[in-house]
Formats: C-alpha cells, structure tokens, sequence
C-alpha cells in the first residue's frame, strides 16, 4: 500500500513537473544594446520596438504556446563591452538565439561570439557588408550598405543631377567607412566626379579644417556617411562658412535630436533609410499608431527594425518548430517574403534582408518620403 501510494505520489510529480516544465517553457532572447553612451538614442529606440513587438506575440499566446522572454545587456555602445554582453547572454543566460547590435562595428566585435557557440544572431539595423560574412550564424534584418550607398549614387545622379561631390567619413566606423566606399564607386561609375574626401572622428566639435577644404573645391553635395550626432553639428558649421552644397546622407542621420544640432541648415537634404512614418502600407501604419499611443514618440528606423526583427525570429521558430539551434538556423535562412513593417523581408543566400530602400528629404523636423529603390 505504501509503495502503491509513494508511485502515486511520484507520477503525480513527474507529471505535474512535465506540465509545469512545459507551459514554463519560454523562447529566450539575448538582446545586446547601446542603452547608455554616445549613440543611446539608436538603443533605447530599438528597444522600444523589441518590446512592442515581444509583448504583442505573448498577449496573443507567444509562438506556438511559448512565451518570450527577453534578456537584456546594455554595452554602453562599446565594441569590447558588445562582446562581454553577447557571452554572459549565452554562457549565463542560455538564450536561444540573439538580437543586436545597431553600429556595425559593434556587431561586427560580437559576432564571432554568436557565431563560435552556434546561437543564431540578428542584427536589426547593421548595415556593413562584413557582419554576415562571420558566420552562418549571423543574420540581419536590414539591407547592406552597397545596396544604400549605389541608391543614393543613382538618385544623386539621375534625380538630382548632381556632378560633383565631396564625401565626409567617420574614421572609426565600420558603416560609415564601408558606406563611403560604396557611394564614392557608385557615383563615379554612373560619369560622376569625386572631387574631395575627408575623415573626421565622432565626438569632434569643430569640422571647419574638413570643411574649409571642401569649399575650396566647391562641389554640388557633400555625402556625410557618418551618426547623426557629427552630421548635425557639420551641417551647421558647413551653413555658417557659406557652403551651399546640397547634403546628401545613409540611415546613420536618423534620430530626433538630428534636428537640436542642426536647425534648418539640413533642409533639403536626402537620405535612404529603412522606414518612414508617411507608408501608405496598413501593417506600417498601425505599428507608427500603436508605436506613438505607447511611447509617446514617432516611431524611427531602429523601432521598426527591431520590431520586424523579432518577428523574424518568431516566425523562424514557428517554422523550425524547436527553439534548438540549428534547426532555428536552418529555419532564418530561409526566411521569405515576411510582411514587416519595413517591407517584404527574404533572407538571401548571404543572411542578408532583400528588401527596399526608401529615400527621404529632410525638412525641420521631418523626413518625408520622396521615392522607393526597390532591391
Ligand atoms: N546602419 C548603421 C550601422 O550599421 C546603424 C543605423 C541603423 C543607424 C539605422 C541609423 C539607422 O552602423
């Protein structure tokens, strides 16, 4: 009778431990993050989104029954930091798979990590050629840096009809030095002139040696591959010295406070970015009310990335069926047509997002949609 009772006791227990295991099951996601430092803006905005997004597919009942669970590592947007961050998610976390970082070199510093323990890695907003390369683990949910750069070389070109350019370049950014390249090529292959190039670093106050030097060859745009915290500020100064180039720009430059460092002196400007408010498409239109309603902010390009990121990944594991690695893997690549809210997304045979690119002109304080280059 005791031992009757004491199997009793222990299926009991083995069952409700099974059931307790399985509704406590979660998807967990190690998020590597810019919280604080220079570029926090890029961060927080990110993770608005993942967490929009996130909160959104647990009320519905998370994926397949498993709920998400976010883990999350600021690194202060420093490449050593970004590292530290992506081990102590997998060593100490076990997450399953990870989203992050926003500037390239600092996925770039932690890729190899992700890649090395075989944990699938997103980057939402990444846009340097290199990232993917260091694995088949590595994956993105936005498009390259060729693909931007060449758009705005075309657009400079055929569009705005401009000859002559000078290009900026932050010296200690993967993305902005790989961004330059690729304008600069482009422009020159289309039959237009390069006729000045300068670097600066990030944190500079004054730009006016770069600047003088670029007058002095008087060109028709000057391509400021670089954040939004230089360009706003080179803007001004390039305005007050009497430039009147038009300025032309990558993704790099969105971010609200573009507007406090600028003033009107970027008017007129055009970048290509990920995301604009004004799409005319429904899923983009709800997420930019649902976005305000619960921040309180216009949704940007980051917002938007990290919420089609995680989307991405949660609709890998509905495929794959297993939060298990290479089955998760397996799964992101080959990921098609997922309606985000920055487009149509297919993961292409590098693991980068095939999807468009819109071009924007700047009117304080707006970017306002001109045209759409199609990948
Ligand atoms: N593409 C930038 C990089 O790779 C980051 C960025 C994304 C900046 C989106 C602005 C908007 O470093």
């Amino acid at each position: 009778m005791k031992v009757f009772l004491l199997n009793i006791l222990l299926v009991t227990f083995a069952l409700f431990s099974t059931i307790s295991a399985q509704t406590e099951e979660t998807i967990k996601v190690g998020v590597f993050l810019d919280m604080t430092g220079q570029t926090a803006s890029f961060g927080i905005s990110t993770f608005s989104g993942i967490k929009m997004a996130v909160d959104e597919i647990n009320a519905k009942g998370g994926v397949d029954g498993k709920k998400i669970e976010i883990f999350l590592e600021d690194d202060q947007g420093k490449p050593d930091n970004a590292k530290l961050a992506v081990q102590k998610l997998i060593s100490e976390k076990n997450v399953h798979a990870i989203i992050g970082e926003v500037l390239s070199t600092n996925s770039l510093a932690a890729a190899p990590i992700a890649q090395a323990a075989k944990i699938p890695m997103i980057t939402p907003s990444s846009t340097n050629e290199k990232i993917t390369k260091v694995g088949d683990y590595i994956f993105r949910a936005c498009f390259i840096d060729n693909f931007q750069g060449e758009a705005m070389a075309r657009f400079a070109i055929e569009t705005l009809k401009i000859k002559r350019v000078a290009i900026l370049t932050d010296f200690n950014s993967d993305y902005s030095k790989g961004l330059s390249d690729t304008f600069g090529t482009t422009f020159n292959h289309l039959g237009g002139k390069v006729v000045g190039q300068k670097t600066y670093f990030q944190g500079d106050e004054d730009y006016s040696q770069q600047l003088k030097a670029i007058k002095g060859v008087n060109p028709d745009a000057i391509y400021i591959s670089g954040y939004y915290n230089s360009v706003g500020i080179i803007a001004k100064q390039a305005r007050e010295m009497g430039i009147k180039s038009v300025f032309l720009g990558g993704d790099g430059w969105d971010a609200p406070d573009l507007w406090d460092l600028a003033g009107n002196s970027l008017n007129n400007a055009y970048i290509t970015n990920h995301f604009t408010i004004t799409s005319p498409d429904e899923k983009a239109k709800s997420f930019t009310a649902n976005y305000k309603k619960l921040f309180g902010l216009e949704a940007d390009a980051f917002a938007a990335l990290a919420y089609d990121s995680v989307y991405l990944l949660a609709d890998a594991v509905s495929r794959a069926k297993t939060t298990e690695s290479s089955k998760l893997r397996e799964a992101l690549a080959i990921t098609k047509d997922l309606h985000g809210v920055t487009g149509k997304i297919t993961i292409n045979n590098s693991r980068n997002a095939n999807k468009p690119a819109f071009i924007l002109k700047l009117q304080n304080p707006h970017f306002i949609y001109n045209s759409t280059v199609e990948p």
